[in-house]
């Protein structure tokens, strides 16, 4: 899961997922990564870890870290909250095969649409990501594992 700071969409996407996981009894790894540096070492911001806890999740023990090419080899698939993260992780991608492994999130939900996840640093509406993120993350596993 991948935004620009770490600290506010990819934290919450990360917790929503590695709850599905857990609940599904899947093998699958998750993490989260924020293609800018600022906030490396941060725990996720306020306003995502009380929209968490409201919906039985707990995200305080994520650290932010940076989006690095080491990812690509690491994880099979890494989706991105809007386009401009999208052109950020495909401009450090080697190859074709990496490349593809980049999804924006929210065309498993609204496809072939590109929409963003709002970032809610500047709109503060972390129950709109919230929602948006579980509707993603459902829709991915069922995508995948059908
Ligand atoms: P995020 O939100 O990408 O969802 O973590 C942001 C967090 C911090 C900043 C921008 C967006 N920032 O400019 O520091």
């Amino acid at each position: 899961m991948v935004c620009l700071g770490n600290i506010c969409r990819s934290p919450l996407a990360e917790g929503i997922l590695a709850d599905l996981i857990q609940k599904e009894k899947l093998n699958w790894t998750v993490d989260s990564a924020g293609t800018g540096s600022w906030h490396i070492g941060e725990q996720p911001h306020i306003g995502s870890r009380t929209i968490a806890k409201q919906n039985g999740l707990d995200i305080s023990h994520q650290r932010a870290r940076q989006f690095s090419k080491v990812d690509f080899e690491e994880f099979d698939l890494i989706l991105v909250m809007d386009s401009s993260n999208y052109n950020d992780v495909i401009a450090m991608a080697e190859n074709e095969i990496e490349r593809e492994k980049v999804k924006i999130i929210l065309n498993y939900s609204h496809p072939g649409m590109n929409m963003a996840v709002p970032d809610p640093y500047f709109t503060n509406n972390f129950e709109e990501v919230y929602s948006l993120l579980q509707n993603a993350c459902i829709k991915m596993l069922r995508n995948i594992k059908g």
